[in-house]
């Protein structure tokens, strides 16, 4: 069966769309992009028409790709002083020439809204008891990928296999699962037998940005796939899964497009909300440095 990333994706902004209305709120996001990476490009549009469609204000930065990396950090610090924003997103990966770790360090982590600060993601990993996956504040794409398999299979407490441990897909998406009481493994490109992880999978998450790398062999039957990956091969969009022969032994695949891509996109409005409502309530800030993750 396929996931419908879109669909979960609409049923997600129609709640935050009507709680938005209903508690009179104009969450705002402001989004810095550098450079002119088509990809990028296209992200950042598609983050704006959801801002427009659940009522949000936003607001975009976009600098040169020769631009300095004093100027991207004092545009950070200035959407961090604007009133009107509550989440500040760095389009992400920057042009290698940037010092990307300083940059995310930049943002106030109480408008870090893709949870890549270290105070934040230090929060995430220092869990202490279950989490509430609609009220904690973690990357959106590891957000996103979490609701994926929820929606499909509501008991996580399985054996996952990650492949991929970056910091902004693979490692966020492992804690989560972890949080919330799986059994994980992370492969990545110095995995000795990567086959022989992924078929043990109940639940294979893949993020490691390769054209079609997971094969039918290395899957087990009846797994759920999930599939972060987003390659552009001769012009076409495809995941790191090989879809049309590995959808014949899942009991449950995501497509790219249509998978991963929208439930970032719901989880980043989501997010943006949650800091919006933590902005709203003095009673949930905490610390010198921002907010607790696990107290909206
Ligand atoms: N759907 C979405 O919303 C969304 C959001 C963000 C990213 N993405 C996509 O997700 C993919 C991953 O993004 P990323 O930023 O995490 O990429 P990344 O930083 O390049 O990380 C890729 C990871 O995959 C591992 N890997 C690479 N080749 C492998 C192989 N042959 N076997 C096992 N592991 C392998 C790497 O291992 P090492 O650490 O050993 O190098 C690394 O940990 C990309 O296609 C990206 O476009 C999608």
């Amino acid at each position: 069966m396929i996931v419908d990333g879109r669909k979960l994706a609409d049923k997600i902004k129609l709640k935050i769309k009507k709680q938005v209305r209903a508690k009179n709120l104009r969450p705002g996001l402001g989004v810095i992009l550098v450079g002119n990476d088509p990809a990028s490009e296209i992200y950042v549009k598609a983050k704006e028409k959801a801002c427009q469609e659940v009522g949000f204000y936003s607001r975009k930065i976009v600098l040169p790709a020769d631009t300095s990396q004093k100027k991207i950090i004092s545009s950070i610090k200035e959407l961090n002083q604007d009133k009107k924003i509550h989440g500040v997103l760095m389009q992400l990966p920057l042009p290698r020439k940037f010092n990307q770790e300083e940059v995310i360090k930049a943002i106030n982590p109480r408008k870090d809204v893709d949870c890549f600060h270290p105070f934040n993601i230090g929060e995430l990993a220092l869990f202490k008891k279950e989490i509430n996956l609609d009220q904690i504040l973690a990357p959106c794409t590891a957000k996103g990928v979490v609701k994926l398999i929820k929606y499909v299979d509501s008991q996580v407490r399985k054996k996952v296999v990650v492949v991929g441990r970056s910091n902004l897909t693979g490692k966020p998406i492992a804690l989560l699962l972890l949080a919330l009481g799986a059994t994980v493994t992370i492969c990545h490109s110095q995995t000795k037998d990567l086959t022989r992880e992924t078929k043990r999978a109940d639940i294979l998450v893949v993020a490691a940005g390769k054209p079609r790398l997971i094969k039918e062999n290395m899957v087990k039957k009846g797994a759920v796939v999930i599939d972060v990956g987003i390659n552009r091969v001769k012009g076409k969009l495809v995941g790191d899964v090989d879809f049309e022969k590995v959808r014949k032994i899942a009991g449950f695949i995501t497509s790219v497009p249509g998978g991963v891509g929208p439930m970032t996109i719901a989880c980043l409005l989501e997010n943006t909300l949650l800091l919006t409502l933590s902005h709203t309530r003095p009673d949930v800030t905490s610390g010198r440095y921002g907010m607790k993750t696990i107290i909206f």
